[in-house]
């Protein structure tokens, strides 16, 4: 499946973090602090806990359980205790929607590219 609306960019804190099902997948949809969109899995690799009540700051959303953050674009912990990366999404806006891709990541959580954040089309 290609890209579908997670949710309208009205929607989103500033910065901040909303989670959303998507496919039946947990996502998180982040605007970071800088505006950037970013979309990420929304479960912590560490205990499985949602990662959207994590506050977003410096390029990371940090896990409110125990304190884990995670690069935004990467997926990949910045911090202990987690170890593994979490998946990152595409990210695309459609006027006020925010579409993500789920089926296609950017990193799936297991390995790390470089990603690319949200790209305007208008
Ligand atoms: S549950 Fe996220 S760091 Fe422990």
């Amino acid at each position: 499946m290609s890209a579908q609306r997670a949710c309208s960019q009205a929607d989103l804190p500033g910065p901040g973090a909303i989670r959303v099902l998507l496919d039946g997948e947990p996502v998180a949809v982040v605007r970071a602090e800088d505006g950037e969109l970013h979309a990420i899995s929304d479960t912590c690799t560490h205990a499985e806990v949602s990662l959207a009540e994590g506050e977003v700051s410096d390029g990371t959303i940090e896990c409110w359980l125990h304190g884990s953050c995670f690069d935004l674009r990467t997926g990949e912990p910045t911090s202990l205790p987690a170890i593994r990366p979490i998946a990152v999404y595409p990210v695309t806006l459609h006027g006020d929607d925010v579409l993500v891709d789920v089926a296609n990541p950017i990193t799936d959580g297991t390995t790390t590219t470089s990603g690319t954040a949200a790209t305007k089309e208008r």
